[in-house]
């Protein structure tokens, strides 16, 4: 453990002025570090996630390899659901597989409502990574449209069809599902925190599928009580998704610290939607970490010479999705020392 905290992740996500632009990766603890490769020969995803000691270990990879400015829980998106009683795997090369999609209102009555009791395996992650590290540990949860999306198609999907059907063909059956689910986040992320997680971050990966009024309709009301909920555990909250620059003021309509944007809108037009209250976090495309480092510096410049004096006041540096798994980690490296020397 190195001695002095780094706090310049909480400090932006306040809104504080910086000396150096935090850094971390979605992702960064996975595929594309040899750590976590040499355990994956011997053990799958969710025995990972669920044995405490080699999750922290996954977790604490990237901080000592990348120097990246914040951990992030080892953990997936699917663990809400399967302490909920989900009978689901995680398939390699595919993803999240649920041996019983939902299809009717009893099969979301099925659900087990949350009990922080079978999630205790993460809390005692939370716990041996907060002692070997000195920057701050993020949990999160996936949101509840990207949950209900896995949950009713069954496997990962790129049209969303059965899960656009069931909001649109049963509303009642599906505003069951977005308030369990809501509610089942609420107490996960509560978990997490009170075991010592010093940030929250909500995926939803897949809500770019909906257009502004179904957002509206269908799902913000239930992240806004997620957000309103968390306000009195008094750490930064992030709200991170995908392709939201087309309902960028509607997404960012929730009481979160910091949005999460990825790269398919210019940070600058981001922040005029998002307003100057709310930090970023964003948005380089993973694809350019594949590049050579001319090109990396080259992009990773223009976010920040977008933001102007901004950059260092509510903003981090992130990718604006996850780590791509042939990405090679001394360009990854490469691009956070670059970011720091700003
Ligand atoms: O990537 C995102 O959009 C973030 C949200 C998200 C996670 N899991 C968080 C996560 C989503 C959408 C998932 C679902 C999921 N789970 C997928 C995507 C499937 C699709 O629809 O495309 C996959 C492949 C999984 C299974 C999974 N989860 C694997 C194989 C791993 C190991 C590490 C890796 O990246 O390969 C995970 C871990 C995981 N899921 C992490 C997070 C934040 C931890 C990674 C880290 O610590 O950086």
């Amino acid at each position: 453990m190195a001695n002095e905290t780094n706090d310049n992740f909480l400090k932006a996500c306040r809104g504080e002025v910086v000396d150096r632009i935090p850094v971390w990766f979605m992702r960064q603890a996975g595929r594309s570090l040899p750590g976590y490769r040499e355990l994956r020969k011997k053990y799958d995803v969710l025995t990972l996630a669920q044995t405490p000691e080699l999750a922290a270990q996954v977790c604490i990879e990237p901080i000592d390899k990348l120097g990246v400015d914040a951990a992030i829980l080892f953990a997936d998106i699917m663990l809400l659901p399967l302490s909920m009683g989900v009978d689901l795997k995680i398939v390699d090369a595919v993803g999240p597989v649920i041996a019983k999609p939902l299809k009717t209102a009893g099969d979301i009555e099925a659900i087990e409502p949350f009990d922080p009791a079978k999630i205790a395996y993460l809390q005692r992650a939370i716990q041996i990574v907060r002692n070997g590290i000195n920057v701050p540990l993020i949990g999160f949860s996936g949101a509840p449209f990207t949950l209900a999306s896995y949950l009713i198609e069954g496997k990962p999907s790129r049209t969303w069809e059965k899960t656009k059907r069931f909001m649109f063909e049963k509303p009642d059956a599906w505003a069951e599902l977005m308030e369990k689910l809501s509610d089942a986040i609420i107490g996960y992320l509560s978990a997490q925190i009170e075991a010592g997680a010093q940030a929250v971050q909500l995926f939803d990966s897949w809500v770019g599928a909906l257009s502004p009024g179904e957002y509206r309709a269908f799902v913000l009301p239930h992240v806004q009580k997620i957000f309103a909920a968390l306000k009195s555990k008094n750490v930064p909250r992030i709200h991170f998704g995908t392709n939201t620059g087309g309902m960028l003021k509607d997404f960012s309509n929730v009481d979160a610290d910091v949005i999460g944007v990825d790269w398919r809108i210019d940070i600058a037009g981001a922040k005029r939607a998002i307003g100057g209250a709310k930090s970023m976090q964003g948005n380089l495309d993973p694809v350019v970490l594949l590049a050579d480092e001319k090109t990396i510096e080259r992009e990773a410049d223009a976010i920040i010479n977008a933001l102007g004096p901004d950059a260092k006041k509510g903003f981090i540096f992130n990718l604006g999705h996850g780590v791509p798994p042939e990405a090679d980690d001394k360009k990854v490296k490469h691009l956070v020392d670059y970011i720091h020397a700003q």
